[in-house]
């Protein structure tokens, strides 16, 4: 895999949202539609779904510690995770789209990230049987960290202040729509679909041993308990604050002037009350 060079991304100004399908979006993420509507995925893909700002990033290093943790080459251990797992829908300037990293990874399993709405993810994931794991956050930190990502990522709307962003949460306006529609649309694809673990951004915090554990079971994987307990520790909130790999720290259109990408390790309310 090579190196991405975003150094050569075109910076430019923050996009509007229009509709598209019924869901908020920016052109970032339907400008290569045609290809990701016929994006083809594979048996063994494992997609990493979730609304904006629920776990994508702590999920997906886990993936990628569980799967290619032990055998991974240096040159691709050090490689960004927005690079080892693909954003299906991104199609920024200057950077090879979500389906085109994809397409090109040399791994199997292919770790595969999108925040799509589960009624526009491409079919082939389904026809294929591919494994799905979806994360879900509590509204409320959802929304916050939607907020300071927002603030902080020029390629996303300008979110305005807390009361205007919070209103246009509250309408499912943000980019990738309502909250609430998502989160209930993968539990309901859930109740179908048995190749999907339904996953908590709350639960990890709690007892993150215990969610590693759970993902390993039910993606049939044998990790000793020694390199579960490894990777546990890989994984907690500083360790991934610090680690260039995970905290996006080389993306030049984020500016961590404003705010941090992985700003603080927030556990706020269970959510499961209200699906
Ligand atoms: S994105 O841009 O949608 O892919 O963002 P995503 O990775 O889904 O979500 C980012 C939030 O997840 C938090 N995060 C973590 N919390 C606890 N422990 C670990 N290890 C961890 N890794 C990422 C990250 O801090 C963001 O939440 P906030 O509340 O903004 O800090």
């Amino acid at each position: 895999m090579e190196n991405l060079d975003l150094s050569s991304m075109k910076l430019v100004d923050r996009p509007e949202t229009f509709d598209f399908e019924g869901i908020s979006m920016t052109h970032y993420f339907t400008d290569n539609w045609e290809k990701v509507k016929n994006f083809q995925a594979r048996p063994d893909d494992i997609l990493i779904a979730t609304y904006p700002k629920a776990g994508t990033t702590w999920v997906s290093y886990i993936l990628d510690l569980l799967y290619f943790g032990n055998d991974a080459l240096e040159c691709e251990t050090s490689l960004p995770i927005y690079m080892r797992v693909p954003f299906l829908e991104s199609c920024f300037q200057g950077s090879p789209t979500g389906t085109e990293m994809a397409d090109n990874l040399p791994t199997s399993p292919r770790l595969i990230k999108t925040h799509l709405p589960v009624q526009l993810v491409p079919k082939s994931f389904w026809e294929q049987n591919s494994r799905v794991v979806y994360v879900a956050r509590n509204a409320k930190d959802n929304a916050v960290s939607y907020f300071h990502f927002d603030r902080m990522n020029m390629v996303q709307p300008e979110p305005g202040d807390w009361n205007k962003f919070l209103q246009k949460f509250l309408k499912g306006k943000n980019v990738f729509g309502p909250w609430y529609d998502h989160v209930s649309g993968w539990w309901e694809k859930k109740q179908t679909y048995s190749n999907l673990l339904y996953m908590f951004y709350e639960d990890m915090v709690e007892d993150t041993g215990r969610e590693v554990e759970r993902l390993c079971s039910s993606l049939g994987l044998s990790t000793s308990v020694e390199e579960r307990e490894k990777i546990t520790k890989g994984v907690q909130f500083d360790t991934m604050k610090q680690n260039q790999i995970t905290n996006h720290s080389t993306i030049p259109f984020m500016d961590f002037k404003i705010s941090p990408f992985m700003r603080k390790e927030v556990n706020g309310c269970d959510m499961r009350p209200f699906l």
